[in-house]
């Protein structure tokens, strides 16, 4: 970890607070025909250095939450309408824009699956990298140019020096995500939000990606939020996990804990979907069927009620809150104690969860 990290850290251990704790967070996009319900009341926190996992379907609101974290919501349509956004206390959501600016790149950093979206096409790697140091340090122009290099080549860049002249088109997609990543990590930010970072690159170079993100955060302390579709990913580079639907956090926990005793049953469908890391013998792939819900709609009920075998009457007229639990499915812990939360009426019980589906009881689930 880095002195300047390190005694940020301290500072944040030693008033008890999470790095980042988002309460409420509500996002809605107004458009002339129609409202958006994009994120519908999340709350999560992020520790100080710890990597947290944000997964779901497409369009249930990962990158939204995150953009409005960095208040980057596409303006004018994109609004938070409700909540805050503490960052060492800070509240990011209502803060001035001037301030924002700051913050953004020094405190909290984002890369993107397209590294183009953060990179000027029209300026060299040089230009980019000393211009946002310098933006934010009094650092002379030499001491900038020798840091530049020395964040190539922490990235893997081959002959670092030749290559600040380059422009990004002269790399490769996966020597691009890496000056991404070193435009990110360049003024040590205590937060990296990682919007699918590799989705876009080949298989191999994905894992070399995602280890490079690993070891530099580690050694920073910088604490990550990893969204992804891929399951191994987050089970292999997460502490905590967050699992989204239509805008909601429908459960949160432990890494571990999700993957051993998920207990929503969305979470449950999306375990059974897809391959298991440890490649389960003969195991039969469940889709879930279905699609998620148009979210120009305001939400009522349960979101995920007209997909759930597990759903009741209650389920369509009153959406759960996050509540803990134990991994059964009962609600037992509370206060800091809490590892484990979901977001449903009827879980699915432990037997239940393996089996990807209701034992005797449920209702057929009608696909719209
Ligand atoms: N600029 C926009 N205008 C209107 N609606 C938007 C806009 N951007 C996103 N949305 C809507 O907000 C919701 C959440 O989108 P978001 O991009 O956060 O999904 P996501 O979980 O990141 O999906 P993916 O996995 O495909 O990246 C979706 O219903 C999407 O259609
Ligand atoms: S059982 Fe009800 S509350 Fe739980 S996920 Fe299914 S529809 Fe939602
Ligand atoms: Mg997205």
């Amino acid at each position: 970890m880095t002195q300047a990290n390190r005694l940020r850290a301290t500072a944040s251990r030693e008033s008890g607070a999470p790095l980042l704790s988002v309460r409420d967070l509500v996002v809605r996009f107004r458009t002339h025909d129609a409202t958006v319900y994009a994120v519908n009341g999340v709350s999560f926190d992020v520790a100080e250095g710890e990597t947290v996992g944000l997964v779901g379907e497409s369009g249930c609101g990962k990158s939204v939450t995150n953009l409005a974290i960095m208040r980057l919501l596409p303006r004018p349509a994109g609004r938070i309408e409700g909540g805050t956004v503490l960052l060492d206390g800070q509240d990011l959501a209502s803060m001035a824009e001037s301030e924002i600016r700051d913050i953004r790149g020094r405190d909290v950093a984002m890369i993107f699956q397209d590294p183009m979206t953060s990179l000027n096409p029209v300026l060299t790697i040089e230009e980019q990298l000393t211009e946002t140091l310098r933006a934010h340090r009094k650092i002379t122009a030499t001491d900038a140019r020798q840091r530049a290099i020395d964040l190539l080549a922490l990235v893997g860049i081959p002959n670092p020096e030749p290559r600040l002249r380059n422009f990004p088109h002269q790399f490769s997609g996966g020597m691009r995500q890496r000056v991404m990543i070193a435009m990110a990590l360049a003024l040590e930010p205590r937060l990296l939000i990682a919007d699918e970072p590799t989705t876009a690159l080949d298989v191999t170079i994905q894992a070399q990606v995602l280890e490079l993100i690993r070891d530099l955060t580690q050694k920073s302390g910088t604490a990550v939020i990893l969204i992804t579709h891929d399951l191994g990913v987050v089970a292999g580079m997460t502490q905590r996990v967050n699992v989204m639907y239509a805008g909601f956090i429908v459960e949160a926990g432990l890494t571990p804990d999700i993957f051993a005793r998920p207990s929503h049953p969305y979470t449950v469908g999306l375990l059974h979907s897809i391959p298991r890391i440890d490649g389960g013998e003969g195991e039969e792939l469940i889709p879930i069927e279905g699609a998620p819900p148009n979210q120009r709609l305001a939400p009522v009920g349960c979101p995920f009620a007209p997909r759930c075998a597990w759903r009741t009457d209650r389920c369509l007229t009153e959406n759960p809150v996050l509540t803990a639990v134990d991994g059964s499915g009962a609600a037992v812990l509370t206060g800091a104690a809490v590892t484990h939360r979901m977001a449903c009426h009827n879980p699915p019980t432990p037997a239940e969860a393996v089996a990807g589906r209701p034992l005797g009881r449920g209702v057929a689930v009608d696909a719209r």
